[in-house]
């Protein structure tokens, strides 16, 4: 028999529910309130958007596929036709590695023209340093100190991607990174923890620009959350043994920085942190991100990091792995395959949570909001502006700014740069000096193979015409073992250890000229992910062509292409000029010929420290003292015995074609309160002849903390001009942003005591004045 249902039983049930949405809104617009970045119109979106979703298509906007146009890691495709199902199907978030308009447009057409609910995906790639306009590599752009620069290039990489239909972009990479055998350190912002902030935070804006609906802008992505650039003896992926202090006042720092400026996206890092893989680690995304400093993008794992756990010893299996990494606030899964096989059990078997899944969705939906796609899924497909946007002039000629703005003169020994433009001869010899890929370096987006200008083409446009130029190659670095143009990225390099037949043509062009400009260092493809050494000297034969070529013409300019701090000692003893050179990108050439040449002055400064030997490495400048500083007193004090302690050249140094002398440093006051502020300043003089660029650098000591400090913290810097026998007043204020770092209460304070304050031209200034903070 039906039971009789009371008349007022439902409409106790509607004002139940009612309540119940009541109550629930208000939740909503309280956290909308507590977060102003969060707009409300998107969020009610979001709201209508999830109740029409079932649970695959939830689970869908947390898959991200690579299009097999590029891989960069390891194949874990399921095969085109599965991916097609999915796509059509309405069960795929993202895809990366597809790039042109006309791609772009083809694969979203399959979501919206087959799936019931037409959420339109996020295309992501690794545009690291240049889509096809390639800028020089980012610790190579780091060594500008000029922000407005790094932002600005950031914007054109942007502009260039979004215009060929991308929205998304892997950077910047912001791991502190100290260990020059890590491939990978030529992808962030060195050794220092606030230059990778301020770096990191000009490159989000850049890429981001005011409003990511512009389409002319791409998501960023702060990456590798957390402590990547710390790998164990700077093997690729290894582990990390970092405590709380390290964490939180070396390695976080950064992606703080990059929350507050609003970046999208983070992406989680390969590696264990004390024993926890970062894709599974619950503290760092859930508590700290999510949580503490309540960030309100997605994260993204980083490729098929969710899977490894497995191999990590982590997770039994996928299923597990899913469990773990969904629970830890790892919202997206790239190429693990692991969300869409398995968090429908895993919410059944109630080992992850419908809110814990459509939290992940909603932060997807947010940014696919923010880029307007869905008001417009092809929004930023459009081939006339891929034609019109895409390597133009314009952006050309500010890569050529860049590149050598991002040049470090490290030796210039009785002036013999620059060099006139009426020399009589210039023997341009090594196998990097024709080299028109190399400079491309590693990450290089879309550029076209070997589409650099060489140094040997810069030259040549450079001089005067009745300048006598001898090319000669002296060695080939590497075997090939790709065809040429073919992508190296996953594939190993070989070098040449035997082939010496064309040193003699080198020897012979160096007898015959007043000076050689000698081009070595490393192979785009020797730094990068995966490419970590253990010897960071001149691989191959390039010692033997230096010391051949130095035996007949000492007047040597060594100009260098490299990813990661070199080994130079013996080089740097005998060579009177270096220029650093790292991968400059496209304009290669035509800047490093600028500074050859005089044109432009070098002003770039190193953001890590080049060691003595490798077995410095991990070096860095902002040490922590031990109870042992260093003496040569006799051997019980730290340091080594076959090798000095400090760098062979330090963050933050860097010639000029004129000098720069400091004096006056000023404190307007040598005791302040730990809310308290004062001004310190410094005048700086060019005492040469020429007008140049100085980056006039702070840094500070805290004496005695409730923690170890570090000898010395970068803590602000400024970039300036000034023309010949000019002087300038240069001025920091210091406050408790500046003092405050993560103490044994664990949390950010400052605390009383004495500090040391220095300004110089690098790390190794002596020019230091003093102060107390009182409580
Ligand atoms: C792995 C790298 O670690 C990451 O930085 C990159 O963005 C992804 N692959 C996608 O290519």
């Amino acid at each position: 028999m039906k039971k009789q249902i009371p008349f007022f039983y439902p409409t106790i049930k509607i004002i139940i529910l009612l309540l119940f949405v009541l109550c629930f809104q208000k939740i909503k617009s309280q956290q909308i309130q507590q977060n102003p970045n969060l707009d409300p119109k998107i969020e009610k979106k979001i709201d209508s958007v999830l109740t029409l979703m079932n649970l695959n298509e939830k689970i869908g906007q947390l898959v991200q596929y690579s299009g097999q146009w590029d891989a960069t890691g390891p194949s874990t495709s399921q095969g085109d036709q599965q991916i097609l199902k999915k796509l059509k199907k309405g069960e795929v978030g993202s895809m990366l590695n597809i790039y042109s308009v006309n791609s772009i447009k083809e694969t979203q057409k399959i979501v919206m023209e087959n799936s019931r609910l037409k959420i339109p995906l996020i295309f992501g790639y690794d545009v690291i340093h240049g889509y096809k306009t390639i800028f020089p590599i980012p610790l190579g752009e780091t060594a500008s100190w000029d922000l407005e620069i790094m932002k600005k290039s950031a914007a054109i990489a942007a502009k260039e991607a979004a215009s060929s239909g991308l929205n998304w972009t892997f950077a910047p990479m912001i791991d502190v990174s100290r260990d020059a055998r890590w491939g990978r350190i030529m992808e962030g912002a060195g050794e220092d923890p606030y230059l990778n902030s301020v770096v990191g935070v000009a490159r989000i804006k850049g890429f981001q620009g005011e409003d990511l609906s512009n389409i002319f802008t791409v998501a960023a992505c702060a990456k590798h959350f957390a402590g990547y650039g710390f790998a164990e003896a700077g093997r690729d992926y290894n582990t990390v043994n970092i405590g709380l202090n390290e964490l939180h006042n070396t390695i976080l720092p950064p992606f703080k920085a990059a929350a507050n400026a609003g970046v999208a996206t983070f992406m989680n890092s390969f590696n264990d942190i004390d024993g926890i893989p970062s894709t599974g680690n619950k503290f760092l995304q859930r508590d700290i991100l999510k949580g503490e400093w309540n960030w309100k993008g997605f994260v993204v794992s980083d490729w098929g990091s969710i899977g490894e756990m497995i191999a990590h010893g982590y997770a039994e299996d996928k299923k597990q792995a899913a469990q773990i990494a969904m629970n830890a606030g790892s919202d997206m899964d790239m190429e693990s395959y692991a969300y869409e096989a398995n968090l429908e059990k895993l919410l059944n078997e109630k080992k992850v949570s419908i809110e814990q899944i459509n939290d992940a969705v909603r932060r997807v939906l947010r940014i696919k909001f923010q880029l307007g796609l869905f008001d417009d899924p092809y929004k930023y497909c459009d081939e006339k502006r891929e034609i019109d946007n895409v390597y133009t002039t314009e952006n050309l000629a500010f890569a050529r700014e860049v590149a050598k703005k991002s040049i470090v003169l490290l030796k210039n020994e009785k002036k013999l740069l620059p060099l006139s433009k009426n020399i009589k001869s210039i023997a341009v010899i090594g196998p990097l000096a024709d080299d028109k890929d190399t400079p491309l370096g590693n990450w290089r987006g879309r550029a076209t193979y070997n589409s650099a200008v060489s140094l040997l083409e810069g030259i040549k446009k450079s001089v005067d015409k009745n300048v006598k130029i001898i090319y000669a190659k002296g060695i080939d670095l590497i075997i090939p073992t790709v065809e040429k143009g073919e992508n190296q990225f996953l594939i190993p390099l070989k070098f040449n250890t035997t082939d010496r037949s064309k040193i003699a043509e080198a020897v012979e062009a160096a007898k015959k000229s007043d000076v050689v400009i000698l081009v070595i260092g490393e192979n785009a493809y020797q730094t990068g992910e995966g490419r970590s050494q253990t010897d960071i000297g001149f691989a191959g034969l390039q010692n033997e062509l230096f010391d051949e070529v130095y035996k007949v013409n000492k007047n040597i300019v060594l100009v260098l292409m490299n990813g990661r701090p070199l080994e130079l000692s013996r080089v740097s003893e005998l060579a009177p000029s270096i220029l650093e050179c790292w991968h400059l990108g496209s304009e290669s050439g035509n800047a490093i010929a600028d500074v050859v040449f005089g044109d432009y002055n070098p002003s770039g400064k190193l953001p890590v420290s080049f060691p003595h030997n490798v077995g410095q490495e991990p070096l860095y400048y902002n040490q922590k003292n031990t109870g042992r500083p260093y003496s040569d007193k006799h051997v019980t004090f730290s340091g080594y015995r076959d090798a000095p302690k400090t760098a062979l050249y330090p963050f933050g140094f860097g010639l000029s074609y004129t000098t720069f002398s400091y004096k006056n440093l000023e404190l307007d006051k040598t005791e302040i309160s730990k809310n308290g502020k004062l001004k310190v300043s410094v005048e700086v003089t060019n005492t040469g002849d020429r007008n140049g660029e100085e980056v006039v650098q702070l840094y500070i000591r805290d004496l005695v903390g409730s923690l170890v400090r570090p000898i010395k913290e970068l803590k602000g810097f400024e970039k300036i001009s000034l023309k010949s026998g000019e002087t300038k007043i240069v001025s920091f204020t210091i406050n408790s942003k500046t003092l405050e770092f993560y103490t044994a209460n664990k949390k950010w304070e400052v605390e009383p005591g004495k500090f040391d304050v220095w300004i110089g031209g690098d790390s190794t200034t002596t020019l230091k004045k003093s102060f107390t903070v009182s409580e």
